[in-house]
């Protein structure tokens, strides 16, 4: 058919198409940063970790045979600790997960050949020998400069078992469990303040109803006693993800003065519980229901943070979400009971839009615990005999230990949006804070996996003389590192950003997380 609009017209048409493809291509996302305005501090517990007597992550993970050709103290594994060493990890929770609620810690002490051989009915019946207890996790916990966070026993264990590990770990006077600590090796109390009471506590830890746990809580915790020197952070075994009401009867329940914390767990599955589908082998559709699902922790969050405000208007009591991270199949050809997953560039970003999350609400969230540190779930470090490599994940939070007791500073902001088929999620997300130093580091993710954002943010009251940045990306989201290569996602130094007055301009490239720091 002839056009029947003039020539000049037809121009005219073309101009502004072009006009219009340029504006989305250079579209800029306006931020302002309130630089003299942060009033929460972002604990830097909500960076914490978790290792559990589950697959290889004591056994083969942190603890390993004294025959392996690699640096070690005692059993434990040198490499991995200087890695997380690195890192800064605050804290890490020990012995599970589920298996806490079947461990007997008088197991775990002496001397470790007359130790007690059990069975891990949780995670796959393997023999549980036991040589990894106690001394060795806190040893690891002093080599690490971390601080432990001990899930006690309730589902399995009696008050006075539990009552009598805190007095064996924390009691400096004239007992006998303190003496068995001293000939166990240990003269001053190893001083542990976090404390579980319990795990999962409506699954594994005994499928209890929450009105029958929260009087279990306030038993067990008033024998969980404070000995001089050391006030315990007793923290209630709290909701799996949705269940308000669990939250709901807790904290009726429960005086906000028996409790530093109460816990939530949420895990990314992206299938469903039965077929969670693959850790690499997936497309754009199982990226962006990763990124999405991911994204769901907030609504829990909000959620839960109401019902805890109307019991604890003050915010006295820390929301501890001691289990999260991405749930894939276990990689092929591996035990299924073990857990092990492979970690892609898509865990990268699940972490980082995940931790953006905590951070934002860190007036009640307090404490977060990754699932789990190596070998496990979405692991930081994955091992295989001699060999080590670190993951995407790690990196991440590499990227963000910068933010751990800074001050959290306001940012205003609206996100593009990050579309797929008929759903979109904002693509861009960040947290800033401002150091003990009055360093301001900003980490800002992009989680479009085709579209790079140009983001042109005003410092107010805030003019720097020095920036330093650098990036995790890859040009797939489902690219991982492997033992042969273990080097393909990694941090790089990035430039493209620059300063024009307080105003800052980032190009944030698809699939990435920048850290950018400025110093005056
Ligand atoms: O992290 C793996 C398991 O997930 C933990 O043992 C349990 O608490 C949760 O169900």
């Amino acid at each position: 058919m002839k056009n029947s609009k003039p020539l000049s017209s037809r121009l005219n048409l073309l101009l502004f198409a072009f006009a219009m493809t340029a504006t989305v291509s250079f579209a800029q996302t306006k931020m302002s940063v309130k630089t003299t305005e942060g009033k929460t501090t972002i604990d830097k517990h909500i960076f914490g970790h978790f290792s559990e007597h589950l697959g290889r992550c004591i056994y083969g993970g942190f603890w390993v045979d004294p025959a392996l050709n690699v640096p070690k103290q005692d059993r434990i594994r040198m490499d991995v600790v200087d890695a997380l060493k690195k890192i800064k990890i605050p804290n890490l929770r020990w012995p599970g997960g589920c298996f806490a609620d079947e461990y007997h810690w008088r197991d775990g002490i002496g001397p470790r050949e007359q130790r007690p051989a059990r069975i891990n009915t949780s995670w796959g019946m393997g023999t549980e020998d036991n040589s990894f207890g106690t001394h060795e996790f806190l040893e690891l916990c002093s080599m690490l400069g971390t601080e432990p966070y001990i899930a006690g026993n309730v589902g399995s264990g009696t008050p006075q078992e539990m009552a009598n590990w805190i007095e064996y770990l924390n009691y400096d006077g004239d007992s006998e469990l303190a003496k068995l600590r001293k000939q166990n090796g240990h003269e001053k109390p190893f001083k542990v303040s976090f404390w579980g009471v319990g795990n999962e506590t409506w699954g594994c830890g005994g499928e209890m109803t929450p009105e029958y746990y929260s009087d279990l809580y306030k038993r067990y915790a008033t024998f969980c006693k404070n000995y001089p020197g050391t006030t315990l952070k007793k923290i209630v075994s709290g909701a799996n993800s949705d269940d308000y009401n669990w939250m709901e009867v807790s904290m009726k329940n429960i005086p906000i003065w028996q409790m530093w914390g109460i816990s939530m767990h949420y895990y990314t599955v992206v299938g469903s519980w039965q077929k969670k589908g693959s850790a690499t082998a997936f497309g754009e559709d199982e990226y962006f229901k990763g990124i999405q699902k991911a994204l769901h922790i907030e609504e829990l969050i909000d959620k839960h943070s109401a019902i805890m405000d109307k019991y604890d208007p003050e915010k006295k009591v820390a929301l501890a979400v001691d289990e999260w991270g991405i749930w894939t199949d276990a990689e092929p050809g591996t035990n299924g009971s073990f857990l092990y997953q492979q970690n892609s560039m898509r865990d990268a970003l699940i972490a980082a839009v995940s931790l953006n999350i905590f951070t934002k609400h860190s007036d009640r969230i307090r404490m977060a615990n990754l699932a789990q540190t190596v070998n496990v779930l979405q692991a930081l470090i994955l091992t295989d005999k001699e060999k080590m490599l670190l993951t995407p994940t790690y990196h991440v939070f590499d990227l963000y230990k910068v933010h751990q007791d800074a001050k959290l500073l306001p940012v205003q902001f609206e996100s593009p949006a990050y579309s797929f088929g008929k759903e979109s999620v904002p693509a861009v997300s960040t947290t800033v804070s401002k150091d003990a130093n009055g360093t301001i580091n900003i980490t800002l993710t992009n989680v479009d996996a085709t579209k790079k954002q140009t983001l042109q943010t005003v410092l107010e009251g805030f003019d720097w003389k020095k920036a330093e940045a650098q990036i995790l990306t890859s040009t797939k989201y489902n690219d991982y590192n492997t033992f042969d290569q273990p080097n393909k996602v990694k941090l790089n130094k990035f430039t493209d950003f620059k300063k024009d007055g307080n105003q800052l301009s980032v190009t944030l490239p698809p699939l990435s997380i920048v850290s950018i720091q400025l110093t005056k």
